[in-house]
């Protein structure tokens, strides 16, 4: 089969292609063959050797954390009726940019009847994310809600999630392109490369309730200050470089509550409920993941390009057919 290796940090050229044998599932594991894999912003990070003490990964190795697909072989004490089921899950250390994946049973998630398995991968690790991070910051009706970095994968669910909690949602992103995708979802938006973009975020709504800071830096710290007292600020991404530098002291003294990253990062059990509390909301359609742009495994350094140079729009993924 193939699978997309990292020999050594660099660039998205150090994504290659290799041989690998088809896996053979031992004892409580599943073989599934991947019909789409997700690709994530941290991927693109740990890639260019800056996943610091959180990511200690060393290459080589297989990049990628999740997978849907189709069960196609089962190993010892494994029900035999896995086999044939559509399922989505996390890849843990094992990779996801691969044709088959090796898994234990106890890591698959069923998909609802009728959701398609680009749909399944797209929620898997951004739906999960943000319906932690809705409980985290609990929006009330009113509530006035900006979401940065909001035309990434995550981002574009989270204005939804916001909107339907009864919110009024400022959507922050770069270019015309992702903001006109986002008004659907009846968000305001906000251009945040233009040098007073908070004046427009205040025009539009006045001070903040909840921001969700998926952007950070410069842009989480300048959204800090438009937050009113009681407010809920959300420092969960990185991609402008940091996580947003908030004073927790200026915070406190606010009456701001400010959350991080680890918030959101569930142990296994948590991960699969709120994950398939996702693939459900998006079955049921009221959940809807902007998909932008798919690629071919063979093609996965064009998928981390378009990640780092800001073009890719919404979620990106990698199908093996
Ligand atoms: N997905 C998850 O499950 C999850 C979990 C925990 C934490 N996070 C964190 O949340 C953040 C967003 O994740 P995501 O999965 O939504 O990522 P994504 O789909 O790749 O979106 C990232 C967004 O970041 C923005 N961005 C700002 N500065 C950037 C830069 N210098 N280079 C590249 N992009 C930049 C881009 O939009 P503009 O060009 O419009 O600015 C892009 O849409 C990341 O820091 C991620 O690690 C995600």
């Amino acid at each position: 089969m193939r699978v997309v290796e990292v020999a050594r940090f660099g660039a998205p050229e150090v994504l290659t292609v290799v041989e690998a044998p088809d896996p053979v599932p031992g004892p409580g594991e599943v073989v599934v063959d991947v019909v789409a894999a997700e690709v994530l912003w941290v991927e693109t990070m740990i890639r260019s050797g800056n996943g610091g003490p959180y990511f200690p990964v060393q290459p080589p190795y297989r990049p990628g954390a999740g997978v849907a697909g189709t069960v196609t072989a089962a190993g010892a004490g494994v029900a035999g009726d896995w086999i044939g089921r559509r399922v989505a899950a996390a890849t843990g250390d094992h990779g996801g940019y691969v044709e088959r994946a090796l898994l234990p049973a106890g890591d698959l998630i069923e998909l609802p009847d009728g959701l398609a398995c680009t749909d399944a991968a797209a929620v898997l690790h951004d739906g999960t994310t943000a319906l932690g991070l809705m409980d985290v910051v609990e929006i009330k009706p009113g509530d006035r809600v900006l979401v940065t970095a909001a035309g990434g994968g995550m981002g574009a669910l989270l204005v939804q999630l916001a909107h339907a909690a009864g919110g009024r949602v400022v959507a922050a992103a770069r270019g015309r392109d992702k903001l006109e995708r986002l008004r659907r979802w009846g968000a305001e938006v906000v251009d945040y490369a233009t040098p007073d973009w908070t004046a427009s975020v205040a025009a539009a709504v006045g001070g903040l309730d909840v921001v969700l800071d998926g952007a950070g830096g410069r842009y989480g710290r300048a959204a800090f200050d438009l937050v009113v007292p009681g407010g809920r600020f959300s420092a969960h991404g990185t991609p402008s470089g940091a996580f947003a530098p908030v004073d927790r002291d200026a915070a406190a003294a606010r009456g701001i509550t400010v959350t991080g990253i680890e918030r959101v990062q569930f142990p296994p059990g948590r991960f699969r409920e709120y994950a398939a509390r996702a693939l459900h909301e998006v079955a049921a359609g009221r959940l809807t993941p902007l998909i932008g742009q798919t690629y071919p495994l063979d093609r996965a350094a064009e998928a981390h390009t378009a990640i780092e140079n800001r073009s890719a729009v919404g979620k990106t993924l990698l199908l093996t057919s």
